[in-house]
């Protein structure tokens, strides 16, 4: 695989800047962003009048934590427009979540926040190895949702050559794959298996292709996943993170020449990690909640996000900003059975660790009179024999036993058989009857 350290000048100065830099960009962008919200937006003068804190009472970055959350809720209530801190003529675009249960929540942007995603997508490309003048296939959704448009955006202010594939159309990708010569792809990484799948039954060596880099995000992954990637297509395979009601993919990043977490673009999000049940701010190396602030965004400031989105924070290593952990999972795809918590993750570190395993599992949760019960549904590989593939299944049995403590079944099946996605991947699919 290709060196692609940056070279110096390749980087925004704030990303290599001092850490007390950093820290007063960050309280004089807080304290505009708070008071943005504070008079733009009925629904945060209501929340902080009521939680009897003001924009002034912000004199240091630790005072964000007398300030409420933020929820999805919230968001829903004031559903499409209200959240918006400028008027509806100032939005140059909106984005909505596709919103599984009730309405959708919807995001807007001005001229200069779109130019501010740009940026942190540029930036994030480049932490990943992208230089201007690559080929970038961007085979994230367009569309209402922020994965396509986002990466497409930031890719061209990179000075990238865009493929603005979408997703879908499997063979086409490869084709095209194969025709643009690509340095870059963007993809979710459960879509990337299946190109590359894709790209075996085509009789194609995925090793032999023009990719020397996948950017991958929108749904969680481990790094057992990531070396499965860079052993099958013999690129770098790098993280990227966001969510609509922040900006979109972009609020954090891995950076190629240490793949050690996402570096959270610190000087546009703020990050806090909370314990989910108290709401308790904790020290950076705890695991918890992430809770984000934007900090510079016009249209649509958001205070105290709760993501429900599971890591912790360390510091910063290639860059100054500090670093989220690759995410868990969120808290409401936690598996809580029989009292043990689970989550996916968790289930696809352990299919890795077993050769006739393909990363193509589903948990199924089902009941059974009043017990919860989880089948792990996983497809053996397309060079493994039907006996391997059981043997490989029970042993995943007893390591789910013997490392998270509770007894879940597993059903091996051929090739082609689990549920395909050509954005995020439904790993959890949920039989059990609504009470
Ligand atoms: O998924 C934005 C995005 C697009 C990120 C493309 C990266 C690449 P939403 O549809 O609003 O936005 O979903 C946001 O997806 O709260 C996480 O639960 C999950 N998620 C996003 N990136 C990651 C990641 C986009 N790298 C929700 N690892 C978030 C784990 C992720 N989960």
């Amino acid at each position: 695989m290709l060196d692609l350290s940056p070279r110096p000048g390749d980087l925004e100065p704030i990303e290599t800047a001092s850490l007390d830099e950093l820290r007063s960009l960050q309280l004089d962008r807080l304290q505009w962003s708070v008071r943005h919200a504070y008079d733009h937006v009925p629904h945060y003068r209501q929340a902080l009048d009521a939680a009897g804190v003001h924009p002034d009472d912000v004199k240091d970055l630790a005072d964000l934590a007398k300030l409420p959350f933020t929820t999805k809720a919230d968001l829903r209530e004031n559903y499409p427009f209200g959240m918006f801190a400028v008027p509806r003529e100032q939005v140059s675009r909106v984005h909505a979540s596709s919103g599984t249960t009730g309405k959708p929540t919807v995001v807007g942007y001005t001229r200069a926040d779109l130019d501010t995603w740009a940026t942190v997508v540029a930036r994030s490309i480049r932490a990943a190895g992208g230089r201007a003048g690559h080929v970038l296939h961007n085979a994230y959704g367009y569309g209402l949702f922020t994965g396509g448009l986002g990466a497409h955006y930031g890719a061209e202010k990179l000075g990238c050559t865009v493929v603005p594939v979408s997703g879908g159309m499997t063979e086409r990708q490869v084709q095209l794959i194969g025709d643009f010569r690509p340095d870059i792809i963007m993809v979710t990484p459960s879509y990337m298996l299946s190109v590359v799948d894709e790209m075996e039954r085509q009789g194609i060596d995925p090793r032999s292709t023009s990719l020397e880099v996948g950017i991958f995000g929108a749904e969680p992954w481990t790094n057992d996943m990531r070396r499965e990637m860079e052993e099958r297509l013999d690129m770098h395979a790098v993280d990227i993170y966001g969510l609509s009601e922040v900006i979109g993919p972009g609020v954090a990043s891995e950076c190629v020449e240490t793949k050690d977490g996402l570096h959270v673009w610190e000087d546009h999000f703020y990050p806090e990690v909370v314990d989910p049940v108290t709401g308790e701010v904790l020290p950076d190396g705890e695991e918890g909640e992430l809770v984000l602030t934007s900090l510079t965004k016009e249209a649509m400031p958001v205070l105290r996000y709760r993501t429900r989105d599971l890591t912790r924070l360390q510091p910063g290593t290639a860059r100054t900003m500090r670093r989220m952990e690759k995410v868990t999972g969120r808290t409401d795809d936690m598996i809580i059975l029989r009292g043990v918590n689970l989550f996916p993750t968790q289930v696809e570190e352990l299919v890795l660790t077993l050769p006739p395993l393909s990363p193509h599992f589903q948990c199924i949760l089902e009941r059974e009179g009043h017990l919860d019960s989880l089948t792990v549904l996983v497809e053996r590989r397309e060079h493994a024999a039907a006996d391997a593939g059981d043997a490989a299944g029970a042993e995943l049995r007893r390591l789910v036993k013997a490392s998270i403590g509770v007894s879940v079944g597993v059903d091996v099946v051929a090739p082609g058989t689990v549920e395909r996605s050509v954005g995020k991947m439904r790993r959890i699919v949920d039989r059990r009857p609504v009470r």
